[in-house]
């Protein structure tokens, strides 16, 4: 059984939506950033802050790599999945991979009030900006993607996702 990879830039409703994904068909959501933080004994920015990011990059790497040799799965990453592009490989051998799509207004207004996230200290809307700008094309490269831009709920994203999951079953 495949898994379900979901992939975005952060505040792009990743892991909402991969627990709503989880209710609806069984399967155990794996959240990278969680197992992350569990090996490291420490919260992201604390790792970006005390290790830095090559090292945090490092282990993402090996957990993708890990978590792509798993069956029936769903798996939430982190925004910056999609910097090595041998995570998606990877990802796609055994996986479903999902990109949501959010533009800056949307990502903005999902992560105002949330400070735990080390690439969006200090000025948060240009953060976001610089980032997207920077990440788009690697977003835009997957092959299944959904905007979920304005969506005020993200139900219906999860049942694309399973409808397409579905339809894709060997
Ligand atoms: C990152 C996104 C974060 C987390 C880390 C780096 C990124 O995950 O992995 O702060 O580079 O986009 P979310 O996408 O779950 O916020």
């Amino acid at each position: 059984m495949k898994n379900i990879v979901l992939v975005g830039f952060m505040g792009s409703g990743k892991t909402t939506v991969g627990k709503l994904i989880a209710e609806q068909t069984g399967m155990p959501l794996l959240d990278m950033d969680a197992i992350l933080v569990e090996r490291a004994g420490k919260p992201i920015n604390e790792i970006f802050a005390e290790d830095g990011e090559p090292y945090f990059r490092t282990m993402e790497h090996e957990l993708a790599k890990e978590l792509s040799e798993t069956e029936g799965n769903i798996i939430s990453t982190g925004g910056g999945i999609v910097l090595n592009p041998e995570n998606i490989d990877n990802f796609e051998k055994t996986g479903l991979v999902v990109c949501l799509l959010a533009d800056a207004k949307t990502v903005l207004d999902r992560v105002k009030h949330d400070n735990a996230r080390p690439l969006l200290a200090g000025d948060k809307e240009q953060a976001i900006l610089d980032i997207l700008a920077s990440r788009k094309h690697l977003y835009e490269s997957i092959q299944h993607k959904i905007d979920t831009s304005g969506r005020p709920s993200p139900v219906p994203t999860a049942q694309e996702i399973i409808a397409l999951y579905e339809s894709n079953k060997p």
